[in-house]
């Protein structure tokens, strides 16, 4: 999965994952996760998600990532808001109020970007990678984050041999494999999504998990 894959994505309004209305699952298990006020929440991969405005409006800071120029720009326009813009190596950092997005890879991303980070909120990232990224993307939040600090993951289980990704399919058997060792991992909720996601169901989908998970650093 190169790049270029998102960025045409994003040109055709190939945007199916995007929720009009935020993620409930969020919105249900947020405060479960228990971090502090006004502590600064990572959205890696974070589109143009309104996931990032309700956490803002929880009394967040939020710093998020997205490889896509196209959904950057349409955030801030969608807000209606006017972004400060500035360029940091490879990247470029747009920011209004709360929230500043970091446009570019997450991979490029400088660790000390999220060195205040108090939570991270994953929908739709863990999932974006194939399997062979997947370990790579674990070990990157793992080198770049501060330690301790608690995911509420939002993660998507379905045959995968019936649709090729993404999303890929990541069951808690998965998530477990790539952050068990390192993280106790809960189970909050699971649920049926299928009648939920019409573009899945189009793909051939007969089945698909909605399970969101809290995943809480080991203690060293
Ligand atoms: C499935 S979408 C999910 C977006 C968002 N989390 C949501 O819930 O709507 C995955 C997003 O990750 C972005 N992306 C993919 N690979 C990336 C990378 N290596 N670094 C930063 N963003 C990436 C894509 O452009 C896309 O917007």
């Amino acid at each position: 999965m190169t790049p270029d894959f998102w960025i045409e994505r994003w040109q055709k309004g190939e945007i199916g994952f995007h929720q009009a209305a935020g993620n409930d699952l969020l919105q249900k298990h947020w405060s479960s996760l228990g971090a502090a006020p006004g502590s600064t929440v990572f959205v890696p991969l974070c589109g143009k998600s309104l996931d990032m405005v309700w956490l803002a409006g929880q009394g967040h800071r939020v710093i998020g990532v997205e490889l896509s120029p196209l959904a950057v720009d349409d955030f801030f326009r969608e807000l209606g808001v006017e972004a400060d813009t500035r360029t940091a190596g490879a990247l470029v950092v747009r920011t209004a109020g709360p929230i500043t997005i970091w446009c570019g890879d997450i991979f490029d991303l400088p660790a000390e970007v999220v060195r205040e980070v108090g939570a991270v909120y994953d929908r739709a990232a863990l999932v974006a990678f194939p399997p062979s990224l997947q370990a790579r993307y674990a070990q990157r939040l793992a080198d770049i984050l501060p330690a301790g600090v608690p995911t509420l993951l939002v993660s998507l289980a379905y045959p995968q041999e019936e649709m090729s990704g993404p999303p890929f399919s990541t069951p808690l058997a998965r998530v477990a494999e790539l952050f068990g060792k390192t993280h106790d991992i809960s189970l909050y909720e699971s649920r049926d999504g299928l009648a939920q996601s019409p573009n899945l169901r189009e793909r051939g989908l007969s089945a698909l998990e909605e399970a969101a998970y809290v995943l809480r650093p080991k203690a060293a």
